[in-house]
């Protein structure tokens, strides 16, 4: 007896694909067929997805029975049952999951145990932004076995402006708890003990940064120092070795002008524990980004994978980078004058000693200290470095573009003085630069984690309590509707036929998040990268490595790294100028007035 059953789920879709019955009839030479020749796809989250599913499965059913009367051997009709018995299996378990998400936002199929995290692929932010074209903007996927509901475009400023404190939550992953000691800002909570706690990080990030025109010069200090360094060094490796790899440099550049804001101190690119400590920024990044399924199949750390193994070095990183910090409090502590603030530290040291007390009575301590310099340190020098890598690589990759802005710089600041940040108004096409790689790269593409404080609501779907929440700010950046081919790296589309910089594009461009979890450090950051840019651009020019693709590949995490590139950087004239400004610098410091006077 020959028998024909024929049909599929069609898992690649993120619909099923049934092949209904809808004949049966003999065929020459066998004693019987089943035909299903109806294929049709069915969203199993639409009103009318699961009763469709159940009529299917019962003119399934019905077939089956039919086979089974004509059947006689054993076997098949073992094989028959066990077919049933998955078909009933998998028709109760979609049964279950339609219940659960009654009135919740639709999204593609989640599979048993791992749900969908097979299907976010290496660009997570890429298969979002391809799901809400499907769904809409808010979607939802199930990682291992938790449900996730997918903020993109319109739907997160609506979520986290007008239901800002619902949408201000973080979730309570594991590793979010390794996380400065366990009493980290950024990844924890949001309750009475966090208002506190980043209303003092606030105010102190502010006074260091861009809080006037004193607090400004400090950081423009520290940045030229820095970037003085940084060339020498690009200058040095260029004479070398022609072409080399600034992905390094780039990070300890970085990590050394907020050190100089955190700790007072820079430290040399050769200095192992300074490299040990922000040198591994890749692997905080992917375990913490949106998508990392360390969270959501805590299973996987119960015997030997390739993810227990990132898991292990995640903790390590994070006790080091902890006890890093911790060091430096406790050297600050020794030598610290109640009447001088040296630098943040000695601010957060002098805040959270006396203790400060919260509208709802909670208290912070010293025990906060270093979590809040770890938070702050933690979560600058990252996404600084990240975004100075994009810049160079963007630089390389358009040499016109490179050179439009070195006409636009030269034009406002001659050749007997450096850059400051009193220019930034009159270098508009500077700014639409940095705003285009902002907005190009998407550098973080979707947020820290969020998660709902309270049950809640978004675009008529009701979302529970401590649901995950990403949001996908790349969908915002590259959103067709917004922007003109938003696929084009274009700098001039954030100027005005006078050539004015257009703020409200500008400020269309999402990557610091907005509402209550907006990053504290955006003033600061666009302040350092509008600095080092300029200064770049003014005294430099970078090549491409001609052997090497053009490529703008990146690896994805909470920021997206560019992969490596190589590059040349020759001098435009000479170092003098900035050589001469950084040796100024160190006399007024040595004098007790550095950074408050002009270095121009
Ligand atoms: C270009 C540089 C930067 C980018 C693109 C960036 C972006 C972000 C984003 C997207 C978030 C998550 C917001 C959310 O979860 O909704 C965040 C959080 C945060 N950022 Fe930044 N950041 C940058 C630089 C900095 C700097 C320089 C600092 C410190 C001075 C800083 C401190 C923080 C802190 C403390 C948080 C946690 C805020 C909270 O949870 O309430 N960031 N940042």
């Amino acid at each position: 007896m020959q028998s024909w059953l024929r049909g599929r789920i069609c898992p690649e879709r993120e619909k099923f694909t049934f092949f209904a019955p809808d004949n049966r009839s003999k065929i020459p030479g066998c004693n019987f067929y089943i035909s299903f020749v109806l294929s049709q796809e069915i969203n199993v989250w639409s009103p009318f997805g699961v009763s469709h599913l159940y009529r299917i499965s019962t003119v399934i059913r019905m077939n089956i029975q039919w086979v089974m009367e004509e059947m006689s051997t054993s076997l098949s009709r073992s094989l028959l049952v066990l077919l049933l018995s998955l078909l009933v299996a998998m028709h109760l378990w979609l049964w279950i999951q339609r219940c659960w998400k009654a009135d919740g936002p639709p999204g593609p199929f989640p599979w048993p145990v791992i749900g969908n995290a097979a299907q976010l692929g290496s660009a997570p932010h890429l298969y979002f932004s391809r799901m809400a074209q499907r769904y809409g903007d808010v979607f939802q996927i199930k990682l291992g076995n938790r449900i996730v509901v997918v903020l993109n475009g319109n739907a997160i400023r609506t979520a986290l402006i007008k239901k800002a404190a619902d949408f201000a939550g973080r979730p309570d992953f594991v590793s979010f708890q390794f996380v400065s000691g366990g009493k980290s800002m950024a990844f924890g909570n949001y309750n009475d003990w966090w208002k506190v706690h980043r209303k003092v990080a606030q105010s102190t990030v502010r006074t260091f940064s861009t809080g006037n025109i004193r607090t400004k010069k400090v950081l423009a200090s520290h940045v030229l120092s820095e970037s003085r360094e940084l060339l020498h060094l690009f200058l040095k490796k260029t004479s070398e070795e022609k072409y080399f790899q600034p992905h390094k440099f780039l990070t300890v550049s970085t990590a050394n002008i907020m050190s100089a804001v955190c700790f007072g101190k820079r430290y040399s690119y050769d200095d192992a524990e300074f490299l040990a400590v922000v040198g591994r920024n890749d692997q905080f990044t992917k375990t913490v980004g949106a998508g990392s399924i360390v969270d959501v199949m805590p299973w996987l750390q119960y015997f030997p994978n390739p993810i227990k193994t990132i898991f292990g070095n995640f903790k390590t990183l994070n006790e080091e980078f902890f006890e890093f910090i911790g060091q430096k409090v406790v050297e600050h502590r020794k030598t610290i004058k109640s009447r001088i603030i040296r630098d943040m530290t000695d601010a957060f040291i002098i805040a959270l000693d006396q203790g400060l007390t919260g509208s709802s009575g909670v208290y912070l301590d010293k025990e906060f200290v270093p979590p809040t310099v770890s938070d702050i340190f933690g979560a600058s020098q990252d996404t600084l470095s990240t975004a100075l890598q994009w810049i160079i690589l963007l630089l390389v990759r358009f040499p016109d573009i490179q050179h439009q802005l070195h006409e636009e710089v030269a034009k406002v600041v001659d050749s007997t003085r450096l850059p400051n940040i009193e220019d930034q108004p009159h270098l508009p096409y500077v700014m639409a630069f940095l705003y285009e790689v902002m907005r190009y790269t998407s550098f973080v593409p979707v947020t820290i984690p969020h998660s709902t404080t309270t049950e809640t609501s978004i675009s008529g779907y009701r979302i529970p309590k401590d649901t995950v929440i990403f949001i996908n700010q790349w969908s915002v950046n590259h959103d067709p509707s917004k922007w003109t081919k938003p696929e084009v790296f274009d700098p001039k589309r954030f100027l005005d036929e006078n050539g004015t910089l257009n703020k409200d594009l500008t400020s269309s461009v999402l990557i610091f998040s907005v509402g209550k979890r907006r990053c504290i450090g955006e003033d600061l950051s666009k302040m350092q990268l509008f600095l080092c840019t300029t200064l770049l651009i003014h005294q430099c020019i970078f090549t491409a490595n001609p052997a090497e693709p053009q490529s703008l590949d990146y690896t994805y995490g909470l920021t997206l790294k560019p992969t490596d590139f190589t590059i040349a950087v020759t001098h435009r004239s000479s170092m003098d100028l900035l050589d001469t400004y950084v040796q100024q610098l160190a006399n007024r410091e040595s004098n007790g007035e550095a950074g408050l006077s002009e270095h121009n």
